[in-house]
């Protein structure tokens, strides 16, 4: 099948659209490189054997979009494209809702206009909020506590009420919990800007000598050992899970939400150990204050994406970070070369 992959030179973009084309789909990426870089893909291309399309693009150019979606012939999207940085998006609440909800609509007037109508999307498990009942089910109130999880979660009303309006679509919305790990080769992975938000990035650049030391949000949670609890999903788990969905969606119609994590928790302390364990030394880290906004626990019930998708997540903690680290020790600067 032809599919439109937006945001497809990123972190979990660029996994899938490998998993995409191994699987012999034809792929079409639109990024505009602002949070990414063009050399994923070339090694998504190296490591699949297939060549890809590439636009570089902002869904903010909507006649872009819609020319594209026009020439194209394609039988779905998966849409990943957007900002996603928590701290930023509480300053620059314009800036995302514009980027992500316009971009968004962009791409769904182009997409209604020249008659694709099958759409996996990239949302989270930031729209659960915080301080909710354990696991979570697809059930839960959505109650985002930032500008970026109200984006995903506005985005997903959108896209609730179109599949309402006009019952011609398929449509997916996938809530990730925590992203990590990267490709068993070693050549794609996380490649963060700047100082990184999330824990394993953070880990790894200790562990590779860009960073002195973890400093651990807070060691007074209601949990075993007081950090943090969350669900941490290998990316080629979650790549995977992307084209169960898209699987899913080509014989049915309406609107569809799964969670994709493990169902199993780990806390911020057996995370450094793993990831300690698969380096061979210990990760050097600091207890400081808890981040404003954390939860104390977070963990899926994958049993519906089971249930609907037979996927679920295989990849264990031991195996998250063996893998993450042979990206980080590999590519200690990420993609670019000039350090
Ligand atoms: C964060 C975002 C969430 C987003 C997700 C994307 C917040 C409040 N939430 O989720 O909206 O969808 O990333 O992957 O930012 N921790 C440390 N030290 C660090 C970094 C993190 O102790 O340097 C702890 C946190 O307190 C948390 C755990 O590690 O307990 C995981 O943090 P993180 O990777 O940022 O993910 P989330 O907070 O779950």
């Amino acid at each position: 099948m032809k599919v439109l992959v937006t945001g497809g030179a990123g972190y979990i973009g660029s996994h899938t659209t490998l998993c995409l084309l191994e699987e012999g789909h034809n792929v079409v990426v639109l990024d505009n490189l602002v949070n990414s870089n063009l050399e994923s893909l070339r090694r998504v291309q190296q490591l699949s054997g297939r060549s890809l399309e590439f636009r570089e693009l902002d869904l903010l150019n909507a006649e872009a979009v819609s020319n594209l979606l026009a020439e194209g012939n394609f039988e779905a999207v998966i849409h990943f494209a957007g900002l996603k940085a928590v701290g930023e998006s509480v300053e620059q609440p314009l800036r995302y809702y514009q980027n992500n909800i316009v971009g968004t609509l962009n791409l769904l007037h182009g997409m209604e206009a020249h008659g694709v109508r099958r759409l996996v999307f990239s949302s989270s498990a930031t729209v659960y909020g915080a301080s909710q009942d354990v696991p979570l089910t697809e059930k839960a109130p959505l109650d985002a506590t930032n500008p970026y999880g109200r984006t995903k979660e506005h985005i997903e009303d959108i896209l609730t009420d179109l599949g309402a309006a006009d019952t011609d679509w398929s449509i997916a919305l996938l809530r990730y919990f925590n992203p990590v790990g990267a490709h068993e080769s070693g050549l794609i992975g996380e490649d963060p800007v700047g100082v990184p938000n999330n824990l394993l990035p953070f880990v790894a650049q200790v562990a590779v000598g860009r960073r002195n030391k973890v400093m651990v949000f807070g060691d007074d949670y209601p949990t075993a050992d007081g950090t943090g609890v969350r669900d941490y999903i290998h990316v080629m788990d979650l790549a995977a899970g992307h084209l169960a969905a898209l699987g899913y969606l080509a014989n049915r119609k309406g609107v569809f939400r799964w969670n994709l994590g493990t169902g199993r928790g780990s806390s911020v302390l057996e995370v450094i150990e793993a990831f300690g364990a698969a380096v061979g030394r210990p990760i050097p880290y600091e207890i400081t204050g808890r981040r404003p906004g954390d939860s104390a626990v977070s963990y899926a019930d994958p049993s519906a994406a089971l249930a609907d998708l037979s996927w679920a997540a295989h990849r264990d903690l031991r195996q998250m970070c063996q893998d993450h680290w042979r990206w980080q020790q590999t590519n200690p600067v990420g993609y670019s070369s000039d350090g």
